[in-house]
């Protein structure tokens, strides 16, 4: 189990078949669920249930039993989970607290929103007999309910995604709600739908306050071409969300190509979100066999201001523990013009950190080579942007969408940090200000890490190459 060929080796995927978006996270005793849009029955998108994972750390997973399953009003598509401590919803009859997930009901009829409700540390689920609890009010695509307590107002807020824009609704108690205001109509990207929602309070760095984030899945219409998640920084009232942000503005969370439904942890003490690792224009197609479908490493949210302007900022939860003993390690390196240092990699389950102290190259290249293959990351200092070379990664073909240069603007690039597991990489720089995800299904049995300056030094500290261990042993 979990040794096939391409199986993320510390992201979770489903033991078999279908998987897409998070779903339901929630943090309660101990345990972070994972839920996520499921089919068990193939490895393509069908009938959607609500599979299920725990972890104490974020690392390890153990699958659980289905949680939701379909019914007559319809499919369990996405939505979230939190804990109603003070009982609002009247459904709770154990010692534990009642765990209530909101989800879409999504029917041959129209799409509404549902709950569900556990009272034994979510492992087992009955649908609330009320259901739908949000009706459909002649919009098509009205789904993806995230749901969170708000105190100034004392009550629970909906934010959901109604078209191209988003919805938010109020309740006292889970089971009525009543719309309070929408927006995006005139703001941010518009290539596609807007999906998966998620409105979040932030810490800037550095500073007490703190501002709203308002988190927008779109397919298509992502900056590289597909799906990608959006946001907008602003003010929340308790009724509406007010932009502090240019309308035409678009800022993205993450320039691969591959993280998509971004949401965020209920319940915990910090602000820690997972994507989906796919995009819906070849996600049907990847190579990976019994399973397709991975979440990306979870992510710490902040906001940083650079430039004037606050920035989405993402860090990588710790991975200390499963760090493995052998590591390269050196203060500091200085790569000359043109001359590739090459170290060979014996599995494709790596971090590589380092610091940039100096740099005159035109570009600072990071291969991993194979033979007729390459997967390339290219932090080019000419035209300020790194980019993601997978046009000739391994196994490309199986669709023509797939292979690609995705490009993140970057001014100057400070530090990195480069997470690779058997078929991702993602990349973080200066200190999770940028990030890009994508997958790749390299094939050559022997592998070689170059990296490159090109017409210049790059100075290089703090470096270190670290193995990490399976998570599943
Ligand atoms: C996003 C999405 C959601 C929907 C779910 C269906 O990837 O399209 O909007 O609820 O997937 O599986």
């Amino acid at each position: 189990m979990y040794e096939e060929k391409f199986r993320p080796q510390y992201h979770f995927s489903p033991k078999k078949n279908w998987m897409n978006d998070p779903n339901g996270l929630l943090f309660y005793k101990g345990e972070y669920h994972l839920f996520y849009q499921y089919h068990p029955y193939s490895k393509v998108w069908g009938p959607m249930h609500w599979g299920h994972a725990i972890s104490k750390d974020l690392i390890h997973w153990e699958e659980l039993p289905i949680a939701i399953y379909p019914d007559e009003l319809g499919q369990i598509f996405s939505g979230s989970a939190v804990v109603d401590r003070e009982n609002t919803s009247g459904l709770k009859n154990s010692d534990e607290d009642v765990l209530i997930a909101i989800f879409t009901h999504h029917g041959e009829d129209n799409e509404k929103q549902s709950i569900a409700y556990s009272n034994d540390k979510g492992r087992t689920w009955a649908k609330y007999k009320g259901n739908p609890v949000l009706k459909n009010p002649g919009i098509k695509d009205f789904r993806d309910p995230k749901v969170f307590w708000h105190n100034p107002s004392q009550k629970w807020i909906m934010t959901l995604a109604a078209g191209d824009c988003v919805h938010f609704y109020g309740s006292p108690n889970l089971l009525d709600w009543s719309f309070l205001s929408s927006f995006g109509k005139e703001y941010g990207a518009h290539g596609g739908v807007w999906e998966c929602p998620d409105l979040i309070e932030l810490e800037i760095e550095g500073e007490k306050a703190k501002k709203w984030v308002l988190i927008v899945s779109i397919n298509p219409g992502g900056p590289n071409g597909g799906s990608a998640v959006q946001y907008f920084t602003g003010d929340f009232d308790g009724i509406a969300f007010a932009a502090d942000t240019e309308k035409e503005r678009m800022q993205w969370a993450d320039h691969g190509r591959d993280f998509y439904a971004a949401v965020t942890w209920s319940n915990t003490q910090e602000p820690i979100w997972i994507g989906w690792m796919s995009n819906w224009q070849y996600a049907k197609q990847v190579p990976t066999d019994p399973f397709r479908g991975a979440m990306s490493i979870p992510r710490k949210l902040t906001l940083r201001k650079e430039e004037g302007e606050l920035k989405l900022i993402q860090l990588p939860i710790d991975f200390a523990s499963i760090v493995a003993s052998e590591a390269i390690t050196m203060e500091s390196f200085t790569l000359q013009p043109d001359k590739p240092e090459k170290i060979e990699i014996n599995n494709l389950q790596m971090l590589f950190q380092g610091k940039v102290k100096g740099n005159t190259a035109s570009a600072f290249t990071w291969t991993i080579r194979g033979e007729n293959e390459y997967l390339q990351i290219i932090f080019d200092g000419v035209n300020k942007e790194v980019r993601i070379d997978r046009t000739q990664s391994g196994l490309t073909t199986f669709s023509e969408q797939f292979p690609s240069v995705s490009k993140m603007p970057l001014k100057e690039l400070e530090e990195f940090s480069i997470f690779i597991d058997q078929s991702s990489v993602e990349l973080f720089v200066n200190q999770g200000s940028g990030v890009m995800t994508e997958l790749f299904f390299p094939t050559a049995k022997k592998m070689v890490l170059e990296i490159e300056a090109i017409d210049g030094i790059v100075d290089l500290g703090d470096i270190s190459l670290k193995n990490l261990q399976s998570s599943w042993k």
